[in-house]
C-alpha cells in the first residue's frame, strides 16, 4: 500500500491527525494494534481544554461534544476539608473546559474517519518502521496473519502511546529521556451516580488526595491516592467509598451518592519526556513522547497540540512547499511539553501527601495552597495553566 502519512496509533492522537490531514486532501492510513472494541473501552481523563475543543470543532468531530459535554467555568480545592474555588472563566481572561469522556471523544473520531471512509487498519501485528532517516522514503511493515504488509509513505507518525514502537526507533545516541516516578498511585473507580458536586473537586488532605470528577449527570468518576503497593483486591467498594468520604469536607461526604463500580483500577504516576520528538521522518506526538501524572488532566490534552502542530506543519508542506513548520516542530512542541509538564507537577506536588515528606515539605505545601488562594497572580498563573496555554 501507499499513502502519505502513515500514523501508528489509532488513540485520540493519530484518528485527529488522520482526520484533520483527510479534510485537507492528505492521505494517510492509520494503524492500530487493538480492535476497536478494545480502544474504546479504555476509560480516560474527561477534562479538554478550550484548544483541544476547537481542533475537533475544525476536524468536524465536534458537535456530540457540543451537546453533551459540560462546560466548566471553575473547580473546587478542598484544603484539609475546607472548599475554595478556582474560578477559570475570570482568572483566565474568560475560557472555560469541556467535561466530556475521552471514550466518547475516541468514539466520535472513530465515526468521523468512517464517514469520510478513512483508512484504519486494526489488529496490525509487530509494526516495524524502515528507512525513517534515509535518502529513500520511509516505510512501515506489520504482521497481517501469516503475510507482511509494506506501506510506502513520506512520513511516518508515531502515535502509538507509550508503550509503541515508535519511540524506540529512535537510535539510542539520538533519544534523551526525562523521568520521574511518584511514590503512589491513584485508584479510580467509575459508578452510575449522580455526582457529587457539580464542578471537579480536587481534595488535599493528611490521609492522602482525592478527586471528585464525572462523565456525565448520570455516571461519576472518582479517585483516591494510594501507595504503589496497593491492588484493586485491596479495595471493595465499600472500603473505596468510606476512603473516599474521610478525605472530603464532612458536608460533602454527607451528600455523597454511593453505588457499584462499574470500573475500578489503579494507575502508578510518571512524568516523562523523550527528546527529540522527530528523527528524519519520523514524528512523534501523544503519550508516544511524553506521559503526565493524571493530576492536572492535561495527558490528551498535550497531545493536542502536538496534533495541531504537525497538522499545520503537513499542511504546509504538501500545499505550500513549505517545511518550515517540519523543521521547526520537534522545538516547538517540546516548548509545550515542557510547560505541561510542570503544571501537572506542581499540581501533583501541592496535592498529594508525600511519604518521605518532612515537617519543612509539608509546611511548603500549605504554604503553596495558600499563596495560590491569596494571590491573583498565583490564580491566573493556575487558571491560564488549567483551560490550556496557547498553541
Ligand atoms: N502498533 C499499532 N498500534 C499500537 C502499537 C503498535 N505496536 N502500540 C500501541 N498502539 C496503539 C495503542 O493500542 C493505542 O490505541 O496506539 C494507540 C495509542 O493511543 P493512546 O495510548 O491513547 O495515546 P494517544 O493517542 O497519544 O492519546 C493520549 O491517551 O493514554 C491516554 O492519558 C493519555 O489522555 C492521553 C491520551
Ligand atoms: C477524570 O475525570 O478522569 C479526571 C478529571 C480531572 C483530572 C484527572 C482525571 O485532573
Amino acid at each position: 500500500m501507499k499513502t502519505q502519512v502513515c500514523i501508528i496509533g489509532g488513540g485520540p492522537s493519530g484518528l485527529l491527525l488522520s482526520q484533520l490531514l483527510d479534510l485537507k486532501g492528505i492521505d494517510t492510513i492509520v494503524l492500530e494494534k487493538h480492535s476497536r472494541e478494545y480502544v474504546l473501552g479504555r476509560i480516560r481523563a474527561g477534562v479538554l481544554e478550550h484548544g483541544f475543543a476547537e481542533l475537533m470543532r475544525e476536524a468536524e468531530c465536534g458537535e456530540r461534544m457540543d451537546r453533551e459535554g459540560e462546560t466548566h467555568d471553575g473547580f473546587e480545592i478542598s484544603d484539609n476539608g475546607v472548599l475554595k474555588r478556582v474560578d477559570l472563566k475570570t482568572y483566565s481572561g474568560g475560557s472555560s473546559v469541556i467535561v466530556y469522556g475521552q471514550t466518547e471523544l475516541t468514539r466520535d473520531l472513530y465515526e468521523a474517519r468512517d464517514k469520510r471512509g478513512g483508512k484504519v487498519i486494526h489488529n496490525v501485528e509487530d509494526v516495524k518502521l524502515h528507512d525513517l532517516n534515509a535518502q529513500t522514503p520511509p516505510f512501515v511493515t506489520y504482521r497481517d496473519g501469516d503475510d507482511i504488509r509494506r506501506i510506502d509513505c513520506d512520513f511516518v507518525i508515531g502515535a502509538d502511546g507509550f508503550h509503541g514502537p515508535s519511540r524506540k526507533a529512535i537510535p539510542a545516541g539520538v533519544l534523551r529521556e526525562y523521568e520521574k516516578v511518584y511514590p503512589f498511585g491513584w485508584l479510580g473507580v467509575l459508578s452510575r451516580t449522580k455526582p457529587v458536586n457539580p464542578e471537579l473537586i480536587y481534595a488535599r488532605h493528611e490521609r492522602g488526595f482525592a478527586l471528585c470528577s464525572l462523565r456525565s449527570q448520570v455516571l461519576s468518576r472518582y479517585y483516591i491516592q494510594v501507595p504503589l503497593t496497593d491492588t484493586v483486591e485491596d479495595w471493595s467498594d465499600e472500603a473505596f467509598w468510606e476512603e473516599l468520604k474521610k478525605r472530603l469536607p464532612e458536608e460533602v461526604a454527607a451528600r455523597l451518592e454511593t453505588g457499584p463500580s462499574i470500573e475500578k483500577s489503579i494507575a502508578p504516576l510518571r512524568s516523562f519526556v523523550a527528546e527529540p520528538m522527530r528523527w528524519g521522518n519520523l514524528f512523534l506526538a501523544g503519550d508516544a513522547a511524553h506521559i503526565v501524572p493524571p493530576t492536572g488532566a492535561r495527558g490528551l490534552n498535550t497531545a493536542a497540540s502536538d496534533i495541531h502542530y504537525l497538522y499545520h506543519a503537513m499542511v504546509d508542506h504538501y500545499l505550500k512547499g513549505d517545511d518550515t513548520g517540519l523543521e521547526q516542530y520537534s522545538g516547538k512542541a517540546l516548548a509545550r511539553v515542557w510547560k505541561t509538564q510542570r503544571f501537572s507537577w506542581l499540581l501533583t506536588s501541592m496535592l498529594h501527601t508525600f511519604p518521605d515528606a518532612n515537617p519543612y515539605d509539608q509546611k511548603i505545601q500549605a504554604a503553596d495552597i495558600d499563596y495560590l488562594f491569596s494571590s491573583e497572580a498565583a490564580k491566573s498563573m493556575l487558571a491560564e495553566n488549567y483551560v490550556g496555554l496557547p498553541f
